[in-house]
């Protein structure tokens, strides 16, 4: 893409900007100049997609938010836009308003969209969660959303978190794991199976991916998740790749060792792996802020150096943009600050990818 000397009006987000904002490329703004690396590049020259998570609020509203998404990702995810509750307000009417101004903004400037996530436990309309249906009914609504959803954007969404977090928050070797969501009680655990079979014949294109939290290194988690997804592929069902979510805090960050294990043990299965919510937070930590800012980017650095030495990672995607907003404010764990400015960690990852070799076999 070419960046230098732009302007790129966001009146292409359609009529359902009333105020639209204007992403500017001068110079001295967010944009480096044509030639200097920047993190989208950088990553794209790998063939690796560094994401990021999106509100479509903030990119129609604040502009140094969508030029900082333009100047360092390669792909956007949706932090609320495609759940269940805010896509279907009642029964028989779905709001596109949000999805179709993220995607129209991703295709504007050349970035990969991730889905997130059609099927979750959370942030559910109330005529769902309230209502009473038969086990049919509830296939029904499960059906008729994936194939409305997945269909309309079908060859524009890369990638689906097409089930979220099926799991319970803990488990043990001997539990029943599945977590007792409204599909499960209605549904039964089939209710995963049928999820990415509608999703598929709805876009036979797209990456299909189960995603989870707490699943990252090795444990009792991640090995359920293995054994969800091995059964998945063994009975057919279409799933391309396992998401991890990598919610994460100092003092409770990953072994980059364990990481690596998983990550590969996931591969092996023939499966991509995406870390998709990448964010780490530094509330309490003692020490001084430039200490703070250090040991987060040392996190953030092994994650992707980890993520890079496993071909079958294919991504990264930080649940943000910048500090400004994040679903953990006032924590500050992204790798921009609250005025979109590049933060340690933002230098750690250009170091990361700089490092990767410029011409690396294509991923
Ligand atoms: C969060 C959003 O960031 C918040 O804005 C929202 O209020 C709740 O959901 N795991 C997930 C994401 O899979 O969908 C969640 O996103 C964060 C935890």
């Amino acid at each position: 893409m070419n960046l230098s000397g732009i302007l790129v009006s966001l009146t292409v987000l359609g009529a359902a900007c009333a105020h639209p904002v204007t992403v500017s490329e001068t110079p001295g703004s967010a944009v480096p100049a044509d030639g200097e690396p920047t993190l989208a590049r950088l990553a794209g020259a790998r063939h690796f997609d560094l994401g990021a998570a999106v509100q479509g609020g903030a990119l129609l509203g604040d502009s140094a938010y969508a030029n900082a998404v333009v100047r360092d990702f390669t792909m956007v995810s949706t932090e609320n836009a495609f759940k269940f509750g805010p896509l279907r307000p009642s029964p028989g009417r779905y709001d596109f308003t949000e999805t179709d101004a993220i995607v129209r903004f991703a295709e504007t400037h050349g970035l990969r969209v991730r889905g997130h996530t059609l099927v979750w436990k959370r942030q559910l309309p109330e005529w769902l969660t309230r209502g009473t249906y038969m086990r049919n009914e509830l296939i029904t609504i499960l059906r008729e959303h994936i194939q409305t959803v997945v269909g309309r954007y079908r060859g524009r969404v890369v990638a689906w978190d097409v089930v979220n977090e099926a799991l319970k928050d803990s488990v043990g070797p001997e539990d029943e794991v599945l977590r007792p969501t409204i599909w499960l009680k209605g549904i039964g655990p089939e209710y995963i199976d049928l999820a990415f079979h509608f999703a598929h014949e709805a876009d036979p294109g797209a990456l299909l991916f189960y995603n989870e939290a707490g699943a990252e290194g090795m444990g009792t988690k991640s090995d359920a998740v293995y054994a969800l997804v091995w059964r998945l592929r063994r009975r057919g069902v279409p799933v391309h790749g396992v998401g991890l979510q990598m919610h994460t805090g100092l003092g409770a960050s990953p072994d980059t060792a364990a990481l690596g294990a998983n990550l590969r043990r996931l591969a092996a299965l023939g499966l991509q792996v995406q870390i998709t919510e990448m964010d780490v937070g530094t509330a309490k930590m003692p020490g001084s802020q430039a200490d703070i800012l250090a040991a987060q980017a040392d996190v953030y650095r092994q994650v992707l150096a980890t993520c890079l030495s496993v071909p079958a990672c294919t991504a990264l995607v930080t649940w943000g943009v910048g500090d400004r907003y994040t679903w953990r404010y006032p924590d500050t764990p992204l790798l921009l600050d609250r005025e979109f400015q590049p933060k340690p960690a933002h230098a750690a990852l250009l170091e990361v990818l700089r490092a990767a070799s410029p011409g690396s076999a294509p991923r």
